[in-house]
């Protein structure tokens, strides 16, 4: 039976709109159970949202609407950016639910019941909009300790659960198990925090302040305070106490949570594992906080960077790359489009994209697209193999202690190493002699599958990017079914398998476009905003003379970037076209396609060559397609 692996995302505030720090927690956690499952684990992936309390209540008055209506017409927004985000979760769960709800209710009841809940009269200082109590110790100038806003003194009956009893236990727990809460800096914090008296938690809210939320099942005046509510859902998800343990999936291996609310998870959730009699997670990870261009996220500064616009100004794999490479999980980091930007075209474009370009552009040249059987032997092909397979094991180690962006500087390396293969094999002179194509055979055969074994192993964090990997590799077994078990050995892939060469898969942003991108985002106007286009008559529609020609010959024209000379066959003659299309397409992948040509065209000189026409190509963002046909055409047919 496989092994069972249980990871959980914290359950998000309904109210707040989704930004990248939520995205962020959420993306972590489904990197890591994608790598679980590609190892063959039986992954259950928990998200949610978090539905009760005051400001919810408060949000729903503004909004004139019932709590239930408005928390309905909210969580969808969390569901639609995972969707958008390739988040592979397991399960949904909001607080609202019945399924929920009855758990929380059972719980409450058999740990009042025992004894583990009592009611008492309280005074304190209260803040409203955190929705907890403090002593008067705890106040910093009067104020709220968290948030820095006014506190009111409130004397009332409350129920409280006895965490202070568990505080040896708790501390003996931490201090033995070191994996326990990740990173080591935010154990201590924990301990450090228990060194004071740890008191009794306050559970109950009087319904006649605040009406939303689970009611007690013990008592009708009184609802759940939200964070007790909550953490219960990491359980309540597999029913109740019995199914829970007879799940196989607690204790969770992984609670990702931010720094922000680990005494609440360390502290309180664990003392109330302990009263339940459940044992604790394995491990309570709390990464850091993203600031952007260095300054704390907030509405007020319009600074909240938003994933849905990312994802449409990028495209997923590379903001769920970005944010875990940027920075190590544990620390703090900075968000700014410029990293971003800095990130695609150095490790994305110029490294991957180039990779798997050059390797199947020469699978194309020298192999027709096909995988070559491997022939002759050298040394090179050792120290790609070796270096592999100690990629292979070394981020299953890292997995364990989830350092993302260690694991991706490692497959990075795996990346150079594959490169430098090529280049000092050099393909290019191997296809010069009948003995060197043997070699030749052999170096593209281990070049293709070390862009395999790459595919798979950046495909937790990039999925599209892993599967369109494989398909250019022409390979028909989903990534999961290849697995990590397919990179034990070197040759998984079949010799004679058909390549499908496409375009790249992360073209690079160059620097005008990058220019305007930032200027863009910057100013907030909408990325390249245009007036509306002037109409014209078919008469200036038909003094376009349009074409069809075929591509005789292509080049590079050397220290251009996006140029390449073609030369085109109109039917009766022959012309010399630049075209910038280098950055996307390979000079090899044009020869012999039919395109369309602007033959009237005023001839004019790039890089001191003259162009004869101009080749007709459609763009989107940074994509560049070449405009054609889907069935042959005279050359020099007129094109209207
Ligand atoms: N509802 C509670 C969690 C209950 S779990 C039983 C909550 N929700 S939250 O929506 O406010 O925050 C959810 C997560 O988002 C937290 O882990 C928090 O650390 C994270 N982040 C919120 N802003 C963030 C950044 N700016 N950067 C990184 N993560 C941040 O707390």
């Amino acid at each position: 039976m496989s092994k069972k692996f249980y990871i959980t995302t914290p359950i998000y505030y309904v109210n707040d709109v989704p930004h990248i720090g939520h995205a962020y927690t959420t993306i972590a956690a489904d990197v890591a159970a994608r790598y679980k499952r590609l190892g063959g684990h039986d992954v259950f992936f928990l998200t949610g949202t978090d539905e009760h309390g005051q400001k919810v209540q408060q949000a729903a008055i503004e909004a004139g609407k019932s709590p239930q209506d408005h928390v309905d017409s909210l969580y969808i927004r969390f569901k639609e950016l995972w969707q958008k985000l390739n988040i592979s979760h397991t399960d949904f769960i909001r607080t609202t639910e019945p399924r929920h709800k009855k758990v929380v209710q059972e719980i409450l009841q058999d740990l009042h019941d025992r004894g583990e809940i009592y009611k008492d009269s309280y005074e304190g200082w209260y803040c409203m909009p955190d929705e907890r109590f403090w002593t008067e110790k705890d106040l910093v100038d009067g104020n709220c300790p968290e948030c820095g806003r006014k506190v009111e003194k409130i004397k009332e009956y409350n129920y409280f659960f006895k965490m202070g009893q568990h505080q040896d236990w708790l501390i003996e727990q931490i201090q033995s198990n070191e994996k326990f809460i990740l990173p080591a800096s935010r154990r201590n914090e924990v301990l450090g925090f228990l060194q004071k008296p740890l008191e009794d938690l306050c559970i109950s809210r009087p319904k006649e302040r605040l009406s939303w939320g689970i009611p007690l099942p013990f008592d009708d005046d009184y609802v759940t305070y939200v964070w007790f509510d909550a953490l219960i859902n990491y359980i309540s998800v597999h029913g109740s106490l019995a199914d829970v343990r007879a799940s196989g999936y607690w204790p969770a291996c992984h609670h990702l949570i931010g720094k922000d609310i680990l005494t609440t998870h360390a502290v309180y959730w664990s003392t109330m594992l302990k009263a339940m009699d459940l044992a604790v997670p394995d491990n309570i990870f709390a990464h850091g906080w993203w600031t952007v261009n260095g300054q704390k996220m907030s509405k007020s500064l319009r600074n909240v960077v938003e994933p849905n616009l990312l994802i449409e100004q990028f495209g997923v794999d590379v903001i769920r790359y970005f944010l875990l490479r940027e920075v190590p999980f544990g620390l703090d980091g900075d968000f700014s489009h410029k990293a971003l930007i800095g990130r695609i075209n150095s490790d994305l474009a110029n490294n991957l994209g180039n990779l798997v370009n050059r390797t199947l552009n020469m699978l194309g040249k020298y192999f027709k697209g096909i995988v070559p059987q491997p022939d002759a032997a050298g040394d090179e092909d050792a120290l790609l193999k070796k270096k592999c397979s100690e990629v292979v094991g070394e981020v299953d180690k890292l997995f364990d202690e989830l350092a993302f962006s260690k694991i991706l500087m490692k497959i990075w390396e795996l990346l150079d190493t594959s490169n430098q293969y090529i280049n000092n094999t050099a393909p290019w002179n191997l296809a010069k002699s009948e003995e060197g194509k043997k070699r030749l055979a052999t170096v593209m055969y281990n070049s293709a599958e070390a862009v395999r074994v790459i595919g798979i192993l950046i495909s937790p964090f990039m999925p599209e990017t892993g599967d369109k990997i494989m398909a250019q590799l022409g390979i028909d077994t989903p990534v999961n079914q290849q697995g990590l078990d397919s990179l034990k050995q070197w040759g998984w892939i079949k010799a004679e398998t058909q390549t499908h060469q496409g375009a790249q898969i992360f073209p690079r942003i160059d620097d005008p476009a990058a220019a305007k991108l930032l200027a863009s985002i910057e100013t907030g106007s909408e990325p390249e905003k245009t007036e509306p286009p002037e109409q014209i008559t078919i008469e200036d529609v038909m003094k376009l003379d349009l074409r069809t020609a075929k591509i005789l010959e292509a080049e590079k024209v050397k220290k251009s970037k996006k140029l390449i000379k073609l030369k085109v066959d109109l039917g009766n003659e022959q012309r010399q076209v630049l075209a910038g299309i280098a950055e996307t397409y390979e000079p090899e992948q044009l020869i012999g396609r039919t395109v369309i040509l602007v033959a009237n065209l005023k001839p004019a000189k790039l890089m001191g060559l003259e162009s004869q026409g101009m080749i007709l190509a459609g763009s989107s963002g940074k994509k560049i397609v070449l405009a054609g046909f889907d069935e042959a055409l005279d050359l020099g047919a007129r094109v209207k």
